[in-house]
């Protein structure tokens, strides 16, 4: 902990305000590790019992995580703002940056023509009586997924991937409940679960995506709801195979007590067929966000899923947000409807996909075996994140640690190829095997 940061208060909530005010001032940083009960409990002159209680209301809130004899510790992104600009250490002047885990701003369909067409196809402007999901798009997401094999006929409209996901586990979850979700897996997700006090089960995945033995374990442990990525899985690129998802159904069949959640973030772009598990369970949600074919900004995702399911959501979003601007919808159902635009997502696809096989084929080359079927990323197990990571800084670029992303599963950093030039990829290849081998320094060792 910083020892410069003092703790302060006589009550669990004032205790916890102060901690939560020195996490927002920057003076306790993600990481930083805070003093044992007891020891707290001396210094402020209460009883241990009111220094556990702070810390697991934060706890709770996500803001700090308890991991055994490793002590209380500020998590790496707590869920309150912070006077630093990001949470996430600046990316050094002059690296290349590959840490991102975004697709590529350039290969984004522009929006200009499209939000001028809207411009002028403008009738009067909506009120609340006529706002909600448009009808338009609606069925025209509906016939997107049925071409996919996902049913459709329940759906509703999110403010992105995780605002679904975030509203789902709302209504179905209660704090203190597990939750299933793939390890590694994205980092934003495992900060979301933290942030509603749920607690994270992980499952490991390989290239077909989570495994059966994993989900079967989580269920045993009482997990309440699964979250599966469908395809370009983050950090790993792994995409639910026909198999994998044959197997996953059999074993989710009749399970009335688990949410089934299903996130297909990268769709258009993921050049791999979908193999969905919706409908295994009774209570079921298929997610598809904007945000990688299309861009993040456009803030859109469609949620299909069972009439309870779709209902919550929907229903919980009306005496909230209340709905995603019509004009957004507008927007993307213009995207979906231009040949052009699926001309250059296709066109995106292909360029995520040449780089991400080429740097996979690179590193082959150096004798190094990296994951990463479908997506921007490319997974790859190393030994040691940190020397790694630091030597390949060294060589000049930079990465992100695994540690991002991973409850128990082993070290390994994440390259995002997004913003990758093909012509670059041989001296990545070589810097990171470099990194992960580095030659003795000649002379005297010990
Ligand atoms: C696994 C996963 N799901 C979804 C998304 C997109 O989320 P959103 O729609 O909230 O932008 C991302 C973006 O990085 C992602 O990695």
């Amino acid at each position: 902990m910083s020892a410069r940061y003092q703790v302060a208060g006589t009550t669990a909530a004032e205790i916890s305000a102060s901690i939560e005010s020195g996490i927002r001032s920057a003076a306790l940083a993600p990481g930083d590790v805070l003093p044992p009960v007891r020891e707290l409990a001396a210094r402020l002159a209460v009883s241990p019992a009111t220094a556990a209680r702070a810390y697991q209301e934060l706890r709770q809130r996500g803001l700090v995580v308890t991991a055994g004899r490793h002590g209380t510790r500020v998590r790496p992104r707590p869920p309150v703002a912070s006077r630093r600009s990001a949470l996430r250490p600046p990316t050094a002047p002059g690296l290349r940056d590959l840490s991102r885990g975004e697709p590529d701003v350039r290969l984004l369909p522009p929006l200009g023509a499209h939000l001028a067409g809207l411009a002028a196809a403008a009738g009067e402007p909506v009120g609340y009586p006529a706002a909600g999901v448009l009808p338009e798009l609606a069925e025209a997401a509906r016939e997107r997924l049925a071409a996919d094999g996902v049913p459709a006929t329940e759906l509703t409209v999110t403010g992105g991937a995780l605002d679904g996901i975030e509203r789902l586990l709302g209504a179905h979850l209660r704090p203190g409940d597990a939750v299933a979700v793939e390890d590694p897996g994205w980092a934003n997700l495992l900060d979301l679960v933290a942030a509603l006090g749920l607690r994270p089960i992980g499952v490991p995945v390989d290239d077909d995506g989570p495994l059966v033995a994993g989900v079967g374990a989580a269920l045993a442990a009482g997990a309440r709801a699964l979250i599966v990525t469908s395809r370009a899985q983050n950090p790993t690129g792994a995409a639910v195979s026909a198999e994998r998802a044959g197997e996953l159904r059999a074993l989710l069949a009749g399970r009335s007590d688990l949410l089934l959640i299903e996130d297909d973030h990268a769709a258009e772009l993921a050049r791999v067929p979908l193999h969905p598990l919706a409908g295994a369970t009774p209570a079921w949600a298929f997610v598809r966000s904007v945000s990688k074919p299309f861009g993040p900004d456009l803030r859109l995702a469609v949620l299909v899923g069972d009439e309870t399911t779709v209902a919550r959501v929907a229903g919980r979003a009306r005496v909230g947000a209340g709905w995603v601007s019509t004009v957004l919808q507008r927007l993307v159902l213009a995207l979906w409807r231009d040949p052009a635009v699926a001309g250059l997502v296709d066109r995106a696809a292909g360029s995520y996909e040449r780089r991400r096989t080429g740097l996979i084929d690179a590193l082959a080359g150096h004798g190094l075996v990296a994951h990463g079927r479908s997506g921007i990323n490319v997974w790859l197990p190393v030994d040691d994140e940190t020397s790694v990571l630091t030597a390949l800084r060294d060589a000049g670029w930079a990465v992100a640690p695994g540690a991002l992303h991973r409850i128990a599963g082993p070290p390994a950093l994440r390259i995002t190829v997004s913003s990758l030039d093909e012509a670059e990829i041989p001296e990545l290849a070589e810097a990171v095997a470099r990194a992960v081998r580095p030659t003795p320094t000649p002379g005297f060792t010990a």
